[in-house]
């Protein structure tokens, strides 16, 4: 295990930026705390994940962990799935039920999504968080719960209370070790790691051998904003196992949707070639795989820059229109999705003519 990378047998957390190093140095001083966790972050950024591991790394490993996401119910719902309920409670409850936290006993309970919980559900929440006790829904008794509590949140809880929206007790008792995950676009220097992870993850998940990435996707990847964070990465790392066949991983096994976005200026030269070494030492590189990953990544710069217009980015590259469609189904690009002006992906073909 680097520093770079945490994991236990299920969970693997990997990142190198400052700000990620800063969070596994945190999930290590917490280790065997028994406190409550808030991790907030943007969708995709890694809650779950981590929640995951804090709870393998904890001394409550062998017992359950229990995750719930509070948006998947209602108002109603919500209280009878957290605390269970009594047969008889409501019309339906035709036995009694255990609820999550009974559930995770010993174990930890992640409460997803807690941002979504409506008020009227905050107020009891916060008495089971401090008294550690639950009543199921239509039942007398008083159970205790015996539950390390982690709270996820995509959005800023602090400014739910000033908005009036998220209960300020509440809060603060949720915020006790506060971990704030950065999104993937402020912690570019994460993508390349993130990138090998998945890749390598996906072409053994195939049973088969991990091909080397070509210079053209790296940079493409590097430019991309990644607006779903790192569950967007993986997705694409993911399809590109599926459908590269060719070896190398070459701009034409991209999403289109990904390559053309990623945009940018036009490629430089000098990023194809590969790093000067002394010729002994030197790997060999084939001139037609570089060639024809440099010809899609202008390609994908030209149309993203044009909007999708073809015509506009054949005048770009200094090339006939219909040639231009000729190198889209050459690379690969024309089987999959164009990009409309506005830059939403839509499913129709990026045809070549
Ligand atoms: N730093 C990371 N290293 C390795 N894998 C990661 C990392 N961050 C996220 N992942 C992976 O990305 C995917 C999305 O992560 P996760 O479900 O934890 O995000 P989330 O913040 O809970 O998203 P949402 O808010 O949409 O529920 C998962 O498959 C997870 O394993
Ligand atoms: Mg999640």
């Amino acid at each position: 295990m680097t520093t770079s990378t945490l994991a236990t047998m299920d969970s693997v957390v990997v990142g190198r930026s400052a700000r990620m190093r800063a969070v596994f140095e945190f999930l290590r001083v917490i280790g065997n705390s028994d406190s409550t966790v808030l991790v907030t972050g943007e969708s995709g950024t890694g809650k779950e994940v981590t929640a995951t591991l804090i709870h393998q790394s904890s001394r409550r490993k062998h017992h359950p962990f229990v995750a719930v996401s509070c948006a998947l119910f209602s108002e109603t719902l919500i209280e009878s799935e957290l605390f269970g309920h009594e047969r008889g409670a409501f019309t339906g409850a035709i036995k009694d039920r255990p609820g999550r936290f009974e559930l995770a006993d010993g174990g930890t309970i992640f409460l997803d999504d807690i941002d979504d919980v409506p008020l009227s559900m905050q107020v009891k929440l916060l008495r089971v968080l401090q008294n550690r006790t639950i009543e199921r829904l239509g039942g007398t008794r008083t159970v205790p719960v015996n539950v390390r509590v982690i709270a996820g949140s995509k959005r800023d809880l602090k400014q739910m209370v000033v908005d009036g929206k998220f209960r300020e007790d509440l809060f603060y008792r949720l915020n006790v070790l506060p971990i704030a995950l950065p999104p993937l676009r402020e912690r570019r220097e994460d993508i390349p790691m993130l990138m090998d992870h998945f890749i390598e993850r996906y072409f053994r998940r195939r049973g088969e051998d991990v091909p080397p990435v070509s210079e053209a996707v790296k940079q493409a990847f590097l430019r991309y904003g990644w607006p779903g964070n790192v569950r967007e990465l993986e997705n694409a790392c993911e399809r590109i196992a599926q459908t590269c066949t060719c070896g190398t991983v070459r701009i034409g096994c991209m999403s289109a949707s990904i390559l053309l976005r990623a945009g940018g200026p036009p490629p430089d030269l000098s990023a194809v070639a590969p790093a000067s070494a002394p010729a002994k030492d030197a790997a060999p590189v084939s001139l037609d795989d570089r060639i024809r990953d440099l010809e899609a990544n202008l390609i994908g710069w030209a149309l993203k820059v044009s909007n999708g217009n073809k015509s506009r980015a054949a005048e770009l590259l200094q090339i006939k229109r219909s040639t231009l469609g000729d190198r889209i189904n050459r690379c690969g690009l024309g089987r999959v999705e164009t990009i409309r002006a506005d830059g939403e992906a839509t499913s129709s073909t990026l045809s070549a003519s």
